[in-house]
């Protein structure tokens, strides 16, 4: 799996399982909520609007509480058959669940009852009936022994022949129908005196008509009314007529409640009442039953009783305590229909607890798994890299290898070619000998043949050398402005003897007399030679070499040609002639070796561009062209303060022929030397002094602390010491004065009593020159002071002379002499560091840096670099001459930073090469 694709699932992952358990979640809690019923919604049609349905509604309502997911809305008619269709209708529209009628006729209302139910809308019927069995199930007291009960009960409150009035009901409606039947089989028409009155079941219309009939009847002993309104509304008539005493009445329904039936009963306004159950708590679980899916019976007949005033105060103590039973239960209900609303929120809030602990518990392990697999990954990464950092170590190391198997090739490589270089020029030097040596004469020829091959050998292992340090970047370029027109002719004259042996017109043509050009001398020194040295090779006698120069200014640029009338080329060697060693047949370049590839590259270093033109039998041109300026130069390539160099070595060559020679007589002119004895012995110290001033100027010290102040402010030019001094230990004035720059140079005869070995040899270590012991011979002390001063000026003159001293020397003063002795011992001990310059010589001489430039210059006539370039050259080419050292020894020995650098200043300085330089003076 790819750690892309692993931590994209990383990332998806937690995502999915949240969703999942969010899902879950609710679905738990779905459930959880989906556990409550369906509602229902329940139709009421009711008939009327009177007290008993009141009664109806309140225990439908009380009912209602046990079934919480029943909505019953109740629709009353009052009494208007036609509202009540119109109100069926809409319930069957609505598509309530189911309806409950109570008809207010039976006929009018049953085709309603029928459409509902045959709508599949269960349809309860209660208190009234329809006139069909369409229905799902009717509810209600039975009417008819409502009606027998009443009938049996005048009977026995009446005698046969009595008048009875009954109070019917709606015509129409079942109960009316049903009661009066029942009550007419116990008072029949035979054997009492009967007067039916129809009513629309109202108080208001039952009292209209019994006062209608009632004044032709006052000798009525009973009424019976369908219901207790009318039976009170029946009682209110009689009253007024006085007829109260005499007249029994009874009621049905049994209400309980002030002028309910069983109050009437109970005030005997009432003889008797029937209890006419409503039915509405019966109604609503019917419902409830249907509802559910539950079947039920068709007829649900409620029970009726007669209450007279032998039992209504123990009905009314039942029905008052099964209503308060009821209320409580009904409160009850409510409790617990509170306790299971809170049960289900805390149910919810457990499944919601849960559900939170069940996505905490897979985002903990979701986390765990994708820390350990982000683990794996960093550890993979880790491995993966710790790989990486293997390879690049192991690159690093075989590069390291390479580099150092590459700097051995290169050591051994310039090692074989200095032993080349040594065996060639001891061929090179007998040689010349030879050719000097009168009786050559017949070997000439081929002496000078050995002579050109060894020196074209000696070439060509330089010219390897200089590709071997362009190869390994050690060839650094450094460049100084320089006089171009007074350089080309400088190589175009050590060309003219060949030209003139040759007979080969060699010509300079110059456009300008002062072309300033910043180049590596001995780079370009090389580059023209080569160029001259092919044509002279290709150019047959009587042809013409000639070298033009012209300045470029609109491109900022110089082209120097070398055209030659020689064999030229053809155009396969012409794409060749740049290339090292190229085995093409009669390839230009092979003539030289690597002359014109070496060529290429040191233009090239010089930003420069070099092209060749050549037409065989024609001759060939080769342009050079180099940028002026020194922009594209980087800092560190431009030499400082060196311009002048390649002049100036003309003038010191000329002072080291003059100077020299009358120093090598090793003559002291009198008193120019000063002395410092630094003696405790009085005696001695006199005798000292009398004998030396006469050549010198002496100076003299007791004691260490004096000799050293002494020596720092006279600056002998040699010291004579004991080694003890006064009890003080003469050591310690050779250690300070061998370790403080001002006074370092000066030379210590230490002369002492001393003899055993280990002073001899601390003294030698600390220091000092030479070391004698007493008793000594004065003349044995005089000629070594001699000798080492001899030696210092030799020294010292050997390389202040090979500086440009002429404009000062003969003026210079003691304590200018004094200065330049400092200034060549300071420079002389850090002659090897390539960084040491004006700064640091300043610091050491505690002089500024213009203080430095300026003493310098006035004394010296040069530039304090100049300066430090001469020393060093000097001391090189005393190290050429005294040491067996190769050149890039003596070039870092002297604190040149690369041997080119030394091979162009030497040569500047001197005329000729290093290696030149050595293999002329050495063998002499
Ligand atoms: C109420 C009522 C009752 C009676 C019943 C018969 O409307 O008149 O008094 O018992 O109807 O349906």
């Amino acid at each position: 799996m790819s750690y892309r694709k692993r931590i994209s699932d990383f990332v998806k992952t937690p995502n999915r399982a949240l969703l999942t358990t969010f899902v879950l979640t609710i679905f738990f809690i779905s459930c959880s909520s989906s556990r409550k019923e369906e509602t229902y919604t329940v139709g009421l049609a009711q008939a009327s609007n009177d007290e008993w349905r009141m009664n109806m509604h309140e225990a439908m309502r009380r009912e209602l509480v046990f079934y919480p997911e029943i909505e019953l809305i109740i629709e009353n008619a009052e009494d208007d058959v036609a509202r009540q269709i119109a109100q069926i209708e809409q319930f069957i529209e609505q598509k309530v669940d189911l309806i409950i009628v109570s008809p207010i006729k039976a006929e009018p209302i049953t085709p309603y009852v029928e459409k509902a139910y045959l709508e599949n809308i269960p349809v309860i019927i209660i208190d009234r009936k329809t006139s069909s069995d369409l229905y799902s199930t009717y509810i209600g007291a039975n009417n008819l022994e409502i009606g027998q009960l009443a009938g049996q009960y005048a009977s026995t409150l009446i005698n046969p022949g009595d008048k009875v009035i009954e109070l019917r009901g709606l015509k129409g409606s079942t109960p009316a129908q049903e009661r009066s039947a029942g009550f007419d089989q116990y008072i029949d028409q035979e054997q009492f005196d009967r007067i039916d009155l129809e009513t629309d079941w109202t108080r208001a219309d039952a009292e209209r008509n019994l006062a209608r009939i009632l004044n032709d009847n006052r000798d009525v002993d009973l009424i019976f009314a369908h219901n207790d309104r009318m039976a009170l509304g029946a009682y209110e008539i009689c009253k007024k007529e006085g007829l109260s005493d005499q007249v029994k009445i009874i009621g049905v329904d049994g209400l309980p409640g002030a002028n309910g039936g069983l109050e009437l009963v109970e005030r005997g306004i009432l003889a008797a009442t029937l209890l006419y159950p409503t039915g509405g708590q019966e109604a609503i679980k019917l419902a409830a039953e249907i509802l559910r899916g539950q079947s039920v019976e068709k007829e649900h007949i409620l029970h009726t009783t007669l209450v007279n005033g032998d039992n209504v105060r123990m009905i009314r103590l039942q029905m008052d305590k099964i209503l308060s039973q009821q209320l409580n239960i009904e409160r009850q209900q409510r409790k617990i229909i509170e306790q299971i609303r809170d049960y289900d929120n805390q149910r919810i809030f457990i499944y919601l607890l849960l559900g939170g602990f069940v996505i905490i518990t897979i985002l903990a392990a979701l986390i765990i798994y994708n820390a350990r697999e982000k683990q794996k990954i960093v550890q993979e990464l880790a491995e993966k890299n710790q790989k990486v950092i293997d390879q690049q170590n192991e690159i690093i190391r075989y590069s390291k290898e390479a580099e150092e198997a590459n700097a051995a090739r290169f050591k051994f490589f310039t090692n074989i070619s200095h032993e080349f270089r040594t065996p060639l020029t001891l061929i090179s030097g007998p040689i010349e000998d030879m050719l000097r040596d009168k009786d050559a004469g017949r070997f000439i020829k081929d002496l000078k043949l050995i002579k050109g091959n060894s020196q074209r050998l000696l070439r060509l292992v330089d010219q390897l050398m200089d590709f071997r340090r362009i190869d390994n970047a050690k060839m650094k370029i450094r460049v100084a402005e320089c006089d171009l027109n007074a350089f080309l002719r400088n190589i175009i004259n050590s060309f003219k003897r060949l030209a003139n042996d040759k007979g080969i017109d060699l010509q300079l043509h110059v456009q300008s007399s002062d072309l300033r050009v910043w180049m590596d001398q001995s780079m370009m020194d090389k580059v023209f030679f080569n160029l001259l040295s092919n044509a002279f090779k290709f150019t047959p006698y009587g042809g013409k070499i000639i070298l033009t120069v012209q300045a470029d200014v609109e491109n900022n640029q110089v082209s120097i040609k070398v055209e030659d009338t020689g064999n030229g080329m053809t155009l396969e060697q012409v794409s060749h002639v740049f290339d090292r060693f190229y085995q093409g047949s009669k390839n230009y370049s092979l003539g030289t070796g690597l002359g014109l590839a070496l060529t290429k590259e040191f233009v090239e270093m010089h930003h420069g561009k070099i092209a060749v033109l050549s037409k065989v039998n024609v001759g060939t041109q080769f342009e050079v062209t180099l940028p002026l300026g020194n922009t594209h130069f980087s800092e560190d390539e431009i030499m400082q303060e060196v311009s002048g160099l390649t002049e100036l070595s003309h003038s010191i060559m000329e002072e080291e022929k003059v100077d020299i020679t009358p120093l090598e007589g090793g003559a002291i002119h009198s008193r120019e030397h000063s002395v410092l004895i630094i003696e405790d012995h009085e005696e001695l110290k006199g005798y000292l002094t009398t004998r030396l001033q006469s050549e010198f100027e002496v100076i003299s010290a007791s004691n260490v602390q004096e000799g050293i102040t002494k020596a720092f402010e006279h600056v002998p030019d040699l010291i004579i010491c004991d080694l003890s001094l006064d009890g003080e230990d003469g050591f310690e004035v050779i250690s300070t004065l061998k370790s403080d720059v001002k006074s370092s140079h000066i030379p210590i005869i230490i002369l002492t009593a001393k003899t055993s070995m280990e002073d001899h040899l601390k003294g030698i270590r600390l220091g000092a020159e030479d070391y004698m012991t007493k008793p000594f011979d004065f003349t044995m002390l005089l000629e070594r002071i001699h000798t080492i001063l001899v030696n210092r000026e030799k020294l010292r003159q050997h390389y202040i002379h090979e500086l440009p001293l002429a404009q000062t020397n003969g003026n210079s003063g003691k304590g200018e002499r004094k200065f330049i002795s400092e200034l060549a011992a300071v420079v002389e001990e850090h002659i090897s560091d390539p960084q040491f310059g004006v700064n640091q010589l300043g610091d050491l001489l505690n002089m500024s840096r213009v203080q430095l430039y300026r003493k310098v210059k006035a004394i010296l006539g040069i530039g304090v670099n100049d300066y430090i370039i001469g020393v060093r050259l000097k001391k090189a080419k005393h190290l050429i001459l005294e040491q067996d050292m190769t050149v890039s020894e003596v070039a870092y020995e002297t604190g040149f930073s690369t041997p080119a650098y030394f091979s162009t200043a030497f040569k500047n300085h001197f005329g000729s090469s290093p290696s030149d330089f050595k293999s002329k003076n050495r063998k002499s």
